[in-house]
């Protein structure tokens, strides 16, 4: 599958962006990009010893120069941090070079199985925490959106509804 224009999956920590995204794009052989990734390989070390070390500014400034990178990139599916749609520079970026699916995930589910131990930033705080970004945030999520990807019949419903999107945007 070829792509007209990036797709950015948004959503919460745990609402299945990357492990969707990564498989939908390993099975359709289309680049993908985790945003995360790309910020911790940019700067040499973790997402969380980047917050530690320099703070969350730091580290929503590297999200941002790898948004605009991927503005020079051939299109892919790329999944982004939770926050980086808070911001609205950012919002633009992906609006002018792509659309924007929101993987939307009920908030028990989100609860009842996210990997607090890979976000030692959220684990710190636990499960209330998950709940209170939840709700400051989904209203920005779905109104950011194109799409939405309905996250809440399983992983591998997800992953045929996913597929489905694609092939809206693909050439
Ligand atoms: C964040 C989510 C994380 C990561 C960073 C900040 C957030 O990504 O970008 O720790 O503000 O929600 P995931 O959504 O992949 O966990």
């Amino acid at each position: 599958m070829k792509l007209k224009c990036h797709v950015f999956l948004i959503g919460m920590p745990g609402s299945g962006k990357s492990s969707l995204g990564k498989r939908v794009a390993g099975v359709r052989e289309l680049p993908f990009v985790d945003t995360d990734q790309r910020v911790s390989d940019a700067v040499g070390c973790t997402i969380p010893q980047l917050f530690e070390r320099y703070g969350e500014q730091a580290f929503r400034n590297a999200e941002t120069n790898v948004l605009i990178q991927l503005t020079r990139e051939t299109p892919s599916l790329v999944s982004t941090g939770g926050g980086t749609v808070l911001r609205e520079e950012n919002r633009s970026i992906m609006r002018n070079s792509g659309v924007i699916v929101l993987v939307d995930r009920p908030l028990q589910d989100i609860l009842s199985d996210i990997k607090l131990d890979r976000r030692p930033l959220l684990a710190r705080k636990g499960l209330p925490e998950v709940e209170r970004l939840y709700h400051e945030r989904i209203d920005i999520y779905r109104s950011a959106a194109d799409d939405v990807l309905r996250n809440s019949n399983g992983y591998h419903a997800a992953l045929w509804d996913l597929d489905d999107i694609l092939q809206k945007y693909a050439i």
